[in-house]
């Protein structure tokens, strides 16, 4: 494998000498001394230029902080130590809250969560189960530094209906699930909107409230964008093609400029019956892994709902794996597919507003070799006009990635009747082209990378991170720049430059951006490693859900499954304490937590614990009854609210 080093040097050296709007007409790539300014951050490269530091050329690529001489930003809290304790441990000086858990009423008159109890009608009025994504957005749209009070919008991705009822056993439960306990299964996933309010150093969710709403597998949800009304999007239960009974596998997800969440519909083929080998669609369904021969599927929905058997109903897959946007602020509001963002397993959905106005739209698809996305749309936003937006995300163009090993990447459009994307190719229209994203990916010649998860952005220094979570399955021919490990078992992090526009403006809807592996993770690795200081067991692995704090620290939730210790770790970005990770909480056994979500003062963080106790076949045989810990009681997916104990900022304040 080439030196990282090696490959990185052909970056264009700015021959401005001061002003960073300058950029090399060859390229538009950032230059030199734009990505050192976005990899250090203003401050540090001011700092650093003033004392006359030389590079080297290698350290243009080097993911490691120069040392100068700048305090750096600091990790003020005390490691939280491994612990089997099966019950969940959070960092010292700060308390959590448990602001709701799965079956909780959602509104007044709705009873108390009850085990056993089947009813889909309760399940669509109580939170929802295996809660992921959190998105907060202020009560009053027009104060969005408000902290006190405001919506939280929450996935709900799956149900795991053994540890939902007593009465079955993961081995047998999709064979013998009741109607009545499919159904309830059904309306217990899709999302939540709940209002949540800060009082007397508490926080609550406010019962009563007129926006607090499930959205379910039994919501209508319109279709828009070029693959409305296609003919592949049509069935028996909607000969139009414009309407969807449902969403599922919802993951994680993003906010817009205009104040509406986006869910990411993460895979559908767990949920479908049926054979592949009788489908006409055959290499479609392939394609989204629907490889399988299955007479239940994994949750018996197509025992009793015949869409999700796909071989009945040949188009109900492709009308699943879309991105839905919701409007929070208006609870009488259609959820809408927007299949102009394409169709693959949507981790989620980054969205960032660009210096022109457009709206660019970060995704992954979390497989092993598959790609990542950029959706940029054709019109502006308009802040004075909310309406004007609502369909802000059906006109625009759908990019792929293809990476190349000197730092640098292009955004490859997909647009029918452009390049291979023809009727030669078996494409009819562009909503053929984004039902069939995948296929139209592979025929660009996109970059497969190793299970992109989260993708965030830092909006004080514009650089994106990227999570890739691992790909053991990765073979030493097929090692590339951006996935620089075979037998990737522990996955990494990228770093994505748009170019600079100077005054903190950047240009994410440009052809090309340049990228650097930040950090290798897992075992000490020369290339990209933790800072040193970094104790042995904070060296995390499978990072999944990212998020940057108001003071630009990374917080990474790990995924690694398999009974394995998930874990909240923060990640310092900055200065000579770059790569600098420590655990900060520690969910309950067998749980992944998900989505840390910050108000903007810093001083609350949402926290989703998903699945507890999940390595379980059944209720009986749980490790944990998180959080009620009262035996025979089922583990319950919760929403927990960290704060700190002195009302400062969660993780503590970095020192200047
Ligand atoms: Fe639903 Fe990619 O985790
Ligand atoms: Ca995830
Ligand atoms: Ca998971
Ligand atoms: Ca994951």
């Amino acid at each position: 494998m080439t030196s990282r080093f090696s490959r990185r040097t052909s970056f264009p050296v700015c021959n401005d000498k001061g002003s960073s709007r300058i950029r090399d007409a060859r390229s538009e790539q950032p230059c030199l001394q734009q990505l050192l300014e976005l990899r250090l951050g203003r401050r540090e490269f001011t700092a650093m230029a003033a004392t006359a530091v030389v590079l080297p050329a290698s350290m243009a690529a080097c993911s490691r902080a120069p040392a100068v001489s700048v305090k750096p930003p600091a990790l003020p809290f005390k490691e939280v130590p491994f612990s089997e304790t099966a019950e969940d441990v959070l960092a010292e000086g700060h308390t959590r809250q448990i602001l709701i858990s799965w079956g909780d009423p959602m509104s007044p008159g709705v009873p108390e969560f009850k085990p056993d109890e089947v009813s889909a009608e309760r399940a669509g009025q109580q939170f929802g189960y295996n809660n992921d994504f959190i998105a907060w957005l202020p009560i009053a749209a027009e104060r969005p530094e408000q902290s006190d009070h405001g919506l939280l919008v929450i996935n709900h991705e799956y149900p795991l209906p053994w540890l939902m009822w007593s009465d079955l056993d993961e081995s047998t439960a999709a064979a013998a699930m009741s109607k009545g306990q499919v159904d309830a299964s059904m309306a217990a996933i899709g999302m939540s909107v709940l209002e949540v309010r800060r009082e007397n150093d508490s926080w609550n969710v406010v019962i009563d409230s007129p926006k607090n709403r499930r959205i379910s597998m039994f919501s209508e949800i319109d279709i828009r964008g070029p693959a409305r009304g296609h003919p592949r999007m049509r069935t028996r239960e909607d000969p139009e093609g414009t309407t969807v009974i449902g969403t599922h596998d919802n993951c994680n997800g993003g906010t817009t400029p205009w104040g509406t969440v986006l869910s990411g519909e993460e895979g559908s083929s767990d949920f479908f019956k049926g054979d592949f080998e009788k489908s006409p669609d055959r290499e479609h369904l392939e394609r989204y892994y629907y490889d399988l021969r299955s007479e239940t599927g994994d949750y018996g929905w197509g025992r009793f709902h015949p869409r999700f058997d796909f071989e009945q109903e040949l188009n109900e897959p492709n009308r699943f794996e879309w991105v839905v946007e919701i409007d929070p602020y208006d609870p009488d509001s259609r959820p809408v597919k927007r299949t102009a963002l394409g169709r693959f397993a949507h981790e989620g959905a980054h969205a960032v507003l660009n210096h022109d106005g457009r709206t660019v739209v970060f995704m992954g698809d979390d497989w092993e070799f598959e790609y990542i996305y950029r959706f940029v749309t054709t019109e502006s936003y308009d802040a004075d006009n909310r309406a004007a937006n609502r369909h802000l995300l059906d006109e625009g163009t759908l990019s792929v990635a293809r990476f190349s090993d000197d730092g640098t990447l292009r955004w490859l459009p997909l647009r029918f009747g452009e390049g291979p994307l023809t009727a030669a190719n078996g494409f009819s229209d562009q909503g053929d082209v984004l039902i069939q994203t995948r296929r139209a990916a592979d025929l660009l010649g996109a970059t497969p990378m190793d299970a992109p998860e989260g993708f965030v952005s830092d909006p004080r220094t514009g650089v994106l991170y990227l999570a890739l979570t691992q790909n053991r399955d990765r073979a030493e021919h097929q090692v590339n720049g951006p996935n620089p490990r075979a037998d990737n078992e522990f996955g990494h992090l990228l770093e994505l430059f748009a170019p600079s526009l100077g005054d903190g403006q950047h240009d994410y809807a440009a052809a090309g951006f340049s990228w650097s592996v930040m950090l290798l993770c897992g075992e000490r690795d020369e290339q990209a490693p933790f800072h040193p200081d970094t104790v042995a067991e904070s060296r995390f692995t499978d990072p999944d859900n990212l998020s940057v704090d108001p003071q630009g620290r990374l917080w990474v939730c790990t995924d690694i499954g398999n009974g394995m210790r998930d874990a909240l770790y923060v990640l310092a970005t900055e200065g000579t304490e770059r790569n600098l990770s420590r655990r900060f909480y520690l969910p309950p056994l067998q749980s992944e937590c998900c989505s840390p979500a910050f108000t903007p003062d810093g001083c609350t963080l949402f926290l989703a614990v998903q699945h507890p106790g999940e390595e379980a076949q059944s209720v009986a045989r749980a490790v944990t009854n998180w959080p009620s810990e009262e035996p025979g009681q089922p583990p319950r997916p919760s929403v927990i609210v960290i704060t700190r104990d002195d009302g400062g900022v969660v993780g503590g304040e970095m020192e200047a």
